[in-house]
């Protein structure tokens, strides 16, 4: 495991950013895992921009899957992960929706939506990177708290803490009008990534950042499972990491030269 501190937030963005790139460049045909949020919504604005600077920089060839998706929730709806990737990154580089894939929140059937997903990642191979952001709770995708190493693409039920953090007033404008329910990768096919990112900022990551690393791993913090990864990288900024020590996280890269 790696970890990277950063400066800040902004700067944790662009070293997220350089490393998807690299990845990209080195195999164009990349299968991506993707997570929605502000954190990780960074470095996509970031991905952007290189797009347009750096002219051996294409999207043409890969294929991308979203972690999750809101129950009931069809892709035109603003709210949506769909929407969300498709004004954040997919409509702003040069790739065709076709080779994009978030799950169907308003599918008919969900559960047989969870299976084609599944089986759509591995027929293509599984995914070589996924992109991840943390939830308060310690939850990766929508992985909450109890979920297992062998959870595979399934409908979830959101815990109060993800409700409240979700209805903060950016997407959600009250409890009431927050979805309970989602569909999401599950943590065995985020462990088949062949190298998984993690992206934390700011100060009200911190103590979920802490859990990660605090004893042993387990399902009350599932982004902790990710720690038996053989390349689990994350990148923070010093808000997060403030307090961290280097036992406790393992190998610590502080970043700060690298700018
Ligand atoms: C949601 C998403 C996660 C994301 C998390 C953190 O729970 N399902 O994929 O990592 O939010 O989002 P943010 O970066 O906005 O704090």
């Amino acid at each position: 495991m790696s970890l990277v501190v950063c400066p800040d937030a902004n700067m944790a963005a662009m070293y997220l950013a350089d490393l998807i790139e690299k990845e990209l460049l080195a195999k164009p045909s990349l299968v991506l895992g993707l997570a929605t949020g502000r954190t990780p919504a960074l470095a996509y604005d970031e991905l952007v921009r290189r797009y347009h600077t750096n002219q051996r920089l294409t999207f043409r060839f890969c294929t991308t899957f979203n972690t999750d998706e809101f129950v009931g929730m069809g892709p035109r709806d603003p709210r949506s992960a769909r929407f969300f990737m498709n004004t954040h990154l997919f409509k702003l580089v040069d790739m065709s929706l076709e080779q994009t894939h978030v799950p169907r929140g308003d599918a008919h059937d969900l559960e047989q939506e969870c299976k084609a997903y599944e089986a759509f990642i591995k027929a293509n191979g599984g995914l070589d990177l996924v992109v991840l952001g943390l939830g308060h709770n310690g939850h990766i995708g929508f992985n909450e708290p109890g979920s297992t190493v062998k959870s595979r693409t399934r409908q979830v039920e959101f815990t109060a803490s993800t409700i409240a953090a979700l209805s903060d007033g950016e997407r959600f404008r009250s409890v009431d009008e927050t979805p309970t329910q989602a569909l999401t990768m599950g943590l065995a096919t985020i462990l088949e990534a062949k190298h998984i990112l993690l992206i934390a900022t700011g100060i009200g990551k911190r103590q979920a950042l802490h859990r990660i690393f605090d004893g042993r791993p387990g399902p009350a913090v599932p982004a902790s499972l990710l720690r038996s990864h053989p390349r689990f990288t994350v990148v923070v900024d010093q808000d997060a990491a403030s307090g961290l020590k280097d036992s406790e996280s393992g190998t610590t890269y502080v970043a700060r030269d690298a700018f």
